[in-house]
């Protein structure tokens, strides 16, 4: 197995390595040591099954299951094992196999609207459009550290409300009420700067622009610092864009990471398989 760091502000590439086969637990040991570090892995070249895709994702813990709100239709490409999401802009009789089509996904991380939000979220690509759906992950302990001073005291002891109601393409999720105002949020609270669970590192937890705000700022100071944060995380320069190949499996850090999609032509396919590891209570609980 050999580990590549990438040339940019985040991620490493692991080669060599046969996820369809059980990983020594020696070798385990160094993906989660790469993982922790590196905070993005891409396994290239490789062929799952959904059970393969599943064992591997268990390794690093208990299995989120999708919430109900989740679209899934069973047949042509999609899983069907309870622990993978579609995540897919491919429909059966009219009906989506999975979720966020073709759309543009935001800048976020994964299920921040819970108190527990999953600790890694794993993408495995079965097809891809031979333009755009280009996934980029932001590294937030770099761009916290890079923070002008004044920025980052403006947010220190701060939280954001973190809206459940709409999915990363910016649709209502089933059964949630449009937020008419960004006072009506549901969803968790999160200290904006936290420590990282197992690092101990400063990190940035923001979530998501959309109908985000801080707790106890009136609403226009807390739109205005909202756009100045996420203005300044996103810069090119903590990130890194992957550009898929079928085969695939990218691992991130939902702690210290987020990410976006390029929106892709719906005339073509996009199929990827995603599991997402638990947070164990008191475990991923990041800490302010
Ligand atoms: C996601 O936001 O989790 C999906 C990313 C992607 O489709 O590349």
């Amino acid at each position: 197995m050999k580990i590549t760091p990438l040339d940019a502000a985040l991620g490493a590439r692991i080669t060599d390595l046969d996820l369809s086969k059980t990983v020594a637990d020696g070798e385990f040991e160094r993906i989660c040591a790469a993982w922790l570090e590196h905070a993005v892995l891409i396994f290239p070249n490789q062929v799952l099954s959904e059970n393969h895709l599943v064992a591997f994702s268990a390794r690093f813990g208990w299995l989120e299951l999708p919430p109900a709100s989740e679209s899934r239709t069973r047949g042509d490409g999609g899983a069907v094992l309870p622990e993978i999401w579609n995540i897919s802009n491919v429909k059966v009789s009219g009906e989506a196999i999975g979720s966020l089509g073709n759309l543009e996904a935001e800048w976020h991380t994964d299920m921040s609207y819970l108190e527990n939000p999953p600790t890694a979220s794993i993408l495995y690509a079965r097809e891809i459009p031979d333009q755009g759906g280009n996934t980029s992950f932001a590294n937030m302990h770099a761009a916290l550290e890079a923070m002008p001073k004044e920025l980052r005291r403006r947010l220190e002891g701060k939280s954001v409300i973190h809206d459940s109601a709409y999915t990363s393409v910016g649709e209502l999720r089933k059964g949630a009420t449009i937020v008419a105002d960004v006072s009506d949020v549901r969803g968790a609270v999160h200290a904006a700067i936290r420590k990282h669970p197992e690092s101990g590192r400063p990190v940035l937890y923001m979530g998501r622009r959309l109908n985000a705000s801080f707790i106890d700022l009136p609403t226009q100071q807390s739109e205005r610092l909202l756009d100045e944060v996420w203005a300044f995380c996103t810069q090119p320069e903590f990130a890194y864009e992957h550009v898929w190949t079928v085969g695939d499996l990218v691992i991130w850090d939902n702690r210290s990471v987020i990410h976006r999609r390029d929106a892709f032509d719906n005339g073509e396919r996009r199929i990827m398989w995603r599991t997402q590891v638990k947070a164990s209570a008191g475990t991923s609980q990041l800490t302010a």
